[in-house]
C-alpha cells in the first residue's frame, strides 16, 4: 500500500493536508519531522513509514532545529529498534554516526564530490570543522590528494571520524585532528594547496582569517555559508575584506549555491583564488 493510502486510514483531511512528505534517510534512519497537532498520533504515523520502507530499521523525528557550536539537533524515536547510531554510504565512502551527537547532511553528498573532483593530483587539502569525515573521505576516494587533513571541534564527531578512517581504509593519505581549528591549523607542518572551511553560521571572517597564512602561495580557498535572500555580493565583499587585511592579493571570488537551509536562505561555497 502506498505511505499516503496508509496514512490516510488513521489522519484527518486536515492532517494529511499539515503533514510534511519530506525525509531523510541516513543508513536504515529515516528521519522525518511531525507536526505538533498530531504528536499524539506520532507512533502510529513512524510503525507506517516503517512498513512502507523495508530497510529502515529506525523512524527518527526531529525536534527543534540544529543549534550550538556543534550544530546538533536532539531526535526522538518513533518506531523500529531503539537505536540512533547507523552506517550509511554516500559518494561509494561509508560513514558511521549518530545523527543525534553529530552534525551530517545527506543533502551535501554532491557537493561533496564535486568539489573532491576540483583537486589536482598532489595536492595537500585542509578542511576545517570536518564533522565525522565526508569531505575528507569523499576526496581521498575520488581524488589523487597527497594529504588531507580533517580538523573538527566536536569529540563525538571526531571519534566517528576516526572509525571512518579505517573503515574507508584511508589511513595512509588522510588524518584527523580534533579541536578549534583556528588553533589547530597554524600548529600543523604544512601549507595546504587547497583549504575547506564548513561553518556555515557564526563570523565567517574567523575561519578565513585562520586559513590564510597556512594557504600555500596561488593556493584555492573554499569557504561554505549561509547567505540570505542571494545576497551574494555582501558575504564575497567580507571574505575579500579579511583577505586585504593579510595582504593577500585576490584573482577571482566565485560563488556556487549548493542547498536550501532555512526561509530564503542558501548555502553557497565561495571559492577564492590568488594571484
Ligand atoms: C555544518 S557542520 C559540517 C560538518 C561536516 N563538514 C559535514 O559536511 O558533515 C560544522 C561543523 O563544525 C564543527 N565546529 C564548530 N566550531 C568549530 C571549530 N572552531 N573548529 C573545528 N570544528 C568546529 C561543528 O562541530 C560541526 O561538526
Amino acid at each position: 500500500m502506498q505511505i499516503k493510502e496508509a496514512l490516510r486510514s488513521i489522519l484527518t483531511d486536515q492532517e494529511m493536508d499539515a503533514m510534511i512528505w519530506s525525509y531523510d534517510r541516513i543508513g536504515d534512519i529515516l528521519i522525518t519531522t511531525i507536526p505538533e497537532s498530531m504528536e499524539k498520533k506520532e507512533n502510529l504515523i513512524g510503525e507506517i513509514l516503517l512498513q512502507a520502507h523495508p530497510t529502515i530499521r529506525v523512524i527518527g523525528k526531529r525536534i527543534g532545529i540544529h543549534q550550538g557550536e556543534f550544530r546538533t539537533r536532539e531526535l526522538q524515536i518513533i518506531a523500529g529498534e531503539n537505536r540512533k547510531e547507523t552506517l550509511h554510504k554516500e559518494n561509494g565512502i561509508q560513514l558511521y554516526l549518530n545523527p543525534e551527537t553529530v552534525y551530517y547532511s545527506v543533502r551535501m553528498a554532491g557537493e561533496r564530490l564535486r568539489l573532491a573532483h576540483l583537486i589536482l593530483p598532489g595536492e595537500r587539502v585542509a578542511v576545517l570543522c570536518s564533522g565525522v569525515g565526508p569531505f575528507p573521505l569523499t576526496m581521498a576516494k575520488h581524488s589523487k590528494a597527497r594529504l588531507i587533513v580533517g580538523i573538527e571541534k566536536n569529540p563525538a564527531a571526531h571519534s566517528f571520524a576516526l572509525k571512518n578512517l579505517q573503515l574507508n581504509k584511508a589511513e595512509k593519505r588522510v588524518r584527523f585532528y580534533q579541536g578549534d581549528a583556528a588553533h589547530i591549523l597554524p600548529s600543523l607542518p604544512h601549507q595546504f594547496d587547497r583549504i575547506v572551511t564548513v561553518l556555515p553560521t557564526g563570523d565567517t571572517s574567523i575561519l578565513v582569517n585562520c586559513s590564510l597564512p597556512s594557504l600555500a602561495p596561488k593556493g584555492i580557498l573554499h569557504h561554505y555559508t549561509m547567505v540570505h535572500q542571494g545576497n551574494t555580493q555582501t558575504m564575497a565583499e567580507q571574505i575579500a575584506r579579511a583577505c586585504s587585511e593579510q595582504e593577500k592579493n585576490i584573482s577571482t571570488i566565485t560563488s556556487h549555491r549548493c542547498g536550501h537551509c532555512g526561509p530564503r536562505t542558501d548555502r553557497f561555497c565561495f571559492t577564492v583564488k590568488f594571484s
